[in-house]
């Protein structure tokens, strides 16, 4: 059994002692500024061993977002659609198990892990990592990368909400306005916004075949026709035969806000995989496209998206 080497860990903590840090949003864990992106050392940690250690396999199916773009959502959708034929409906570890610790971040999970980073069975390794700071062999491997994000307006209101309830409890909490100022200043978990969907927008012009690249109102649209795109660009397409059975729609089904929400599970309990910080149903807020409207003022989404217009320019994004 090789562990990780106390040298790596020990130059791991020296990288991050180094770093500057911010804890506007008050939470558990402050934001450390590392290659241009804000990260709580939750995720640092393994985010810098992984870089050092972790080798891709073509085999390996990486399941990528910012948070609070629909992770939740797409850990299930894709851990459904490649276990469809492992279980009967009533042993589907969906219904027992929160997404979050069905297929963990795998920089969470990394120091404790390693070397056994990868679940038996099954190929998916989620990750909030952005696109340049993922270890370089899964750049340049052919495994694939399955990316969602979303509208930054409803991204900032589902984070406000989020963080709200995993701050500590003594200290204050922050105003609205206060948050909207660092989300725009790109000083929010996985921020800048812009910077995270331009790295994986940019790869999946250069690499289609390699990276998949979805918006969480599309697939809110049309969730059938997701789960088969999904499903093919991941290698795991729907035969006619399942087709015909209804497989898409109960995978649709089985993973939509209202069903996976109302489960015990995510109901209770807090998520094992982030040691119990926060509790399972904090993932399941609304999901709804378009919360916004009644959370932002108009000059503050009219600011948002001249950002979003500004960053994204010339890139032929549009969020
Ligand atoms: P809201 O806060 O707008 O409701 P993440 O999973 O990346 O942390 O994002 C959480 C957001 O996705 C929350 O948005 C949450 O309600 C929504 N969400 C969680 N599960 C979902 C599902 N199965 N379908 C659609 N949206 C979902």
């Amino acid at each position: 059994e090789e562990a990780i080497s106390p040298a790596t860990m020990e130059r791991m903590r020296k990288t991050i002692s180094s770093l500057p840090n911010d804890n506007g949003w008050r939470l558990p864990f402050p934001f450390y500024f590392y290659e241009g992106f804000s990260i709580s050392t939750l995720f640092l940690e393994g985010i810098i061993l992984a870089q050092e250690l972790f080798q891709a396999e073509p085999s390996d199916i990486f399941i990528c977002s910012p948070p609070k773009s629909g992770t939740t959502w797409i850990k299930a959708l894709t851990f459904a659609i490649v276990t469809r034929t492992h279980f009967q409906n009533s042993t589907n570890p969906l219904l027992s198990k929160t997404p979050h610790d069905i297929l963990p971040f795998y920089e969470t999970i990394f120091s404790k892990r390693w070397p056994h980073i990868r679940q038996p069975g099954i190929p998916l390794i989620a990750t909030h990592t952005p696109y340049t700071l993922l270890p370089k062999s899964v750049q340049d491997s052919d495994c694939k990368i399955v990316y969602v994000c979303r509208d930054p307006k409803d991204v900032f209101v589902s984070l406000f909400h989020f963080f709200a309830k995993v701050r500590f409890k003594e200290h204050e909490p922050i105003s609205l306005e206060e948050a909207f100022e660092m989300f725009c200043e790109g000083k929010s978990s996985f921020g800048p916004y812009w910077n995270h969907v331009l790295g994986y927008w940019k790869a999946s012009l250069e690499r289609p075949k390699k990276v998949l690249f979805l918006k969480y109102e599309d697939m809110m649209t049309d969730t059938a026709l997701y789960v088969k795109k999904i499903a093919e660009f991941v290698g795991y397409p729907f035969s006619l035969e399942e087709e015909e059975e209804g497989m898409v729609e109960k995978i649709v089904e089985m993973c939509s806000f209202e069903f996976l929400s109302n489960l015990e599970v995510n109901r209770e309990g807090a998520v094992e995989s982030l040691s119990k910080l926060s509790q399972n149903n904090l993932y399941f807020r609304k999901g709804k496209v378009g919360d916004w409207k009644n959370y932002l003022t108009l000059e503050m989404a009219d600011r948002l998206n001249k950002i979003t217009e500004q960053k994204l320019s010339g890139s032929g994004l549009t969020l």
